[in-house]
């Protein structure tokens, strides 16, 4: 193991876990990783140190721990390159992020209009998109896929016509790791003026992101899935298009003026947080991103490659075993799925977890790809910067016994 991943490895208390006397194989990272000392670290001098209320008081602590929220905003910021923090708006998550738009941006859409998503999306940046098609007789067109389930853009432009107004498409696939080329979609979005929405839930744990190069006019993610607690998550939007999106919750701490005659909202991203929001959940996202910026991508993106190489390698050898998306080499997220004949995953799953290999069976919230694939579920390994050549070898092992004792 490389001195750049035994540190990081360091920093995870959870890592130290045994299960059944086997040393800990986390391979489910794409439904939520861990959070390092570090993030454990901010949120308990938050707890026990400065917790109150954001954005409302002007005691001590009340003023402490707004400015410990507003700095987590301008962290994740830069690590997003957003141009200000005033574009970025914690939200509980990613689900929760594209119901906001869906409901906000959706204000302004009309029956005719389309909506343009991809065959390949999570659960979450599908449905809201479908219900509000629904709700105003919008049509969803669907980008297609091939017979490995790997995004077809050659019919683009007979998908994006003056009708289409959103562009919901994700920046990785939580089923395949296949990573979208979202400089096309931008370029065919803006061409007809559609917003181009990006759900950045799983590219985000793997590297900064710049969503001003990607194109994207709004781009969210969960906190949960880069080293930070549950609960938290962002909705960026492109300075003036964030300015003009309609308010979606309605509560405290985003108004000027209430009366009974009516209601005056504040200017700022504050008017799109209404509640308190997750404070303590928001301080660790954001010393989780400072620590992100602070990791030798490089290096990590070298290991992952190579722990990649050994999956293309070596899942051949499994009879039966076909790996769904993209190519296991080349420009993808280290996030694995594949069906092994006569196998069900959630078997697969069962028997893994004796070794104390977790990974995902499932439909993994991508149903309408699983349809596409002809399979009811898939078998998923998704990796972060922790994960070793001990994971592999645990979870090819694993598979061996496994499909011996299935078959
Ligand atoms: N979106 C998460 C996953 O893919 C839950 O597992």
């Amino acid at each position: 193991m490389s001195k750049t991943i035994t540190r990081v490895r360091d920093q995870f208390p959870i890592l130290q876990r045994s299960i059944n006397g086997h040393p800990l194989h986390y391979l489910d990272n794409a439904a939520t990783t861990f959070c390092p000392d570090t993030v454990l670290d901010k949120v308990y001098e938050f707890e026990t140190g400065y917790r109150a209320n954001v954005a409302r008081g002007v005691h001590r602590l009340a003023a402490e721990a707004t400015d410990a929220y507003e700095s987590a905003r301008a962290s994740v910021a830069r690590y997003i390159n957003a141009f200000d923090p005033s574009e970025v708006v914690f939200t509980s998550g990613t689900t929760a992020a594209v119901n906001q738009l869906a409901y906000s941006l959706g204000e302004s859409i009309a029956a005719g209009d389309e909506i343009l998503v991809s065959m390949i999306e999570h659960h979450s940046n599908f449905v809201p998109w479908q219900m509000l098609c629904k709700r105003k007789g919008a049509k969803l067109q669907l980008i297609p896929v091939d017979e490995n389930g790997v995004l077809d853009l050659s019919n683009l432009s007979s998908l994006i016509n003056e009708r289409t107004r959103i562009v919901a498409v994700t920046q990785a696939s939580n089923v395949t790791g296949e990573m979208p080329d979202l400089g096309l979609l931008a370029q065919a979005a803006h061409q007809v003026e559609a917003k181009l929405v990006v759900d950045g839930a799983q590219a985000v744990p793997h590297g900064p992101v710049d969503v001003q190069a990607l194109g994207a006019d709004f781009y969210v993610f969960s906190g949960h899935k880069c080293y930070a607690p549950t609960g938290v998550g962002v909705l960026w939007g492109k300075g003036a298009l964030l300015s003009e999106l309609p308010e979606f919750m309605y509560g405290g701490g985003m108004v000027e003026r209430v009366t009974p005659a009516g209601t005056r909202f504040l200017e700022t991203n504050q008017r799109l947080e209404a509640g308190t929001p997750p404070i303590a959940q928001a301080i660790g996202l954001g010393e989780a991103v400072e620590w992100l910026m602070m990791l030798p991508w490089v290096d990590i993106k070298t290991h992952e490659a190579k722990l990649l190489g050994r999956l293309a390698n070596e899942l051949p050898s499994i009879a039966g075993l076909r790996v769904l998306g993209p190519a296991l080499e080349g420009a993808r997220l280290p996030i694995v799925s594949f069906d092994i004949e006569d196998c069900h995953p959630h078997d697969i799953c069962h028997l893994l977890d004796q070794r104390a290999v977790a990974l995902r069976g499932g439909h993994h919230c991508a149903q309408p790809l699983m349809d596409a694939l002809d399979v009811m579920a898939t078998t998923r390994a998704s990796f972060a910067v922790f994960n070793t050549d001990a994971d592999v070898d645990a979870l090819l092992e694993g598979l061996h016994e496994a499909v011996d004792f299935l078959r």
